[in-house]
C-alpha cells in the first residue's frame, strides 16, 4: 500500500484531484541530443539519468503515486555492442549509487521485463534494490529493462494455457483481471498518462496491454531536456483530456 504524499510545490493551475496516478515515459531522444552537441551518444544517456531522477523527483512531490520508465527495450539489444555495454553498467552503477537516496525518500523500485537476459551482476543490483525497497512507502518507481509488450502478452498466454491444460484452471475463469495477474506489471496499477519525447508517434511495444486507456502525450523536446516545466504541460494537456474509457 502507497502512502498518501504530501504535495510539495504543485502548480497552482493543476487540479490535485485530476492527478494521473500513474505516468509512464518512453525516454526518447538521448542519442540525438548528445549528437546535436557533437558528443558520443553514451553522454546522451547518461544525461537521460539526471533526467529521470529529477523526474522522479518530482512525480513524488506533485503526489504521482507510480512512474514506470522504458530504460531498455528487447529490440535494444540491437544496437552497437558498446551502446549495450554501456547501458548495462549505466544501469548497474546507477542503481548502486542512488540505493541510498530511494532509502531515505521512500521510493519503492520495481523491475518490469525478462530480466534474466540481463548482465548476472547486473541482475543481482536489481535484485538488491527491489529487496531493499519492498517495503517502503512513497512513490513506487517501475523501470523496464529487457521489456518488450508483444513477449510479455505471449508468456501470460502460455502461463494461463498450460494452468487450463493442467487443469488448474478453467477457460470461462479467464478474463482481463486474471490476464493482468499473470503479466510483468501484476499488481500496478495502468498508466493513465503516456509521456514519450522527442516528437515520434509510437508506442515501440511498450506496456501494450496497460496503455488501453491511457492518454497519449508526445512532445518533441529530446528525453534529456524534459524537465519540470515540461511536465508541468504535459499534465496541464492531460487535465484538458475528457477521459470517457469508451463511453460517451
Ligand atoms: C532512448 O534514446 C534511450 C534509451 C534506449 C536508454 C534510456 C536509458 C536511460 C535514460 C537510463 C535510465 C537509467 C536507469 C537506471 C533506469 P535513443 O538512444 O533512442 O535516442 P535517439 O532516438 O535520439 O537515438
Amino acid at each position: 500500500m502507497i502512502s498518501k504524499p504530501i504535495l510539495q510545490d504543485l502548480p497552482i493551475d493543476l487540479d490535485v484531484q485530476r492527478l494521473p496516478r500513474h505516468i509512464a515515459v518512453i525516454m526518447d531522444g538521448n542519442g540525438r541530443w548528445a549528437n546535436q552537441r557533437g558528443l558520443p551518444r553514451i553522454m546522451g544517456h547518461r544525461r537521460g539519468v539526471d533526467t529521470l531522477k529529477s523526474l522522479l523527483r518530482c512525480c513524488k512531490d506533485w503526489g504521482i503515486e507510480s512512474l514506470t520508465a522504458y530504460a531498455f527495450s528487447t529490440e535494444n539489444w540491437g544496437r552497437p555492442l558498446e551502446e549495450v555495454d554501456f547501458l548495462m553498467t549505466l544501469f548497474e552503477r546507477v542503481l548502486r549509487r542512488e540505493l541510498d537516496e530511494m532509502m531515505t525518500e521512500g521510493v519503492q523500485i520495481r523491475f518490469v521485463g525478462d530480466l534474466k537476459a540481463l548482465p548476472p551482476s547486473l541482475q543481482s543490483e536489481i535484485q538488491r534494490a527491489v529487496d531493499a525497497t519492498q517495503a517502503n512507502k512513497g512513490i513506487q518507481f517501475v523501470v523496464a529493462t529487457n521489456y518488450g509488450g508483444r513477449w510479455e502478452i505471449l508468456q501470460a498466454c502460455r502461463q494461463i494455457a498450460t494452468q487450463v491444460q493442467q487443469g488448474k484452471l478453467a477457460v470461462e475463469e479467464i478474463d482481463e483481471s486474471l490476464f493482468a495477474s499473470h503479466l510483468y506489471t501484476a499488481g500496478i496499477c495502468d498508466p493513465d498518462l503516456l509521456i514519450r519525447t522527442s516528437g515520434e508517434m509510437r508506442v515501440s511495444n511498450f506496456l501494450l496491454w496497460q496503455v488501453a486507456y491511457a492518454e497519449l502525450y508526445v512532445t518533441d523536446t529530446l528525453w534529456p531536456d524534459f524537465d519540470r516545466a515540461e511536465l508541468h504541460q504535459a499534465l496541464q494537456n492531460y487535465q484538458q483530456r475528457h477521459r470517457r474509457f469508451g463511453r460517451i
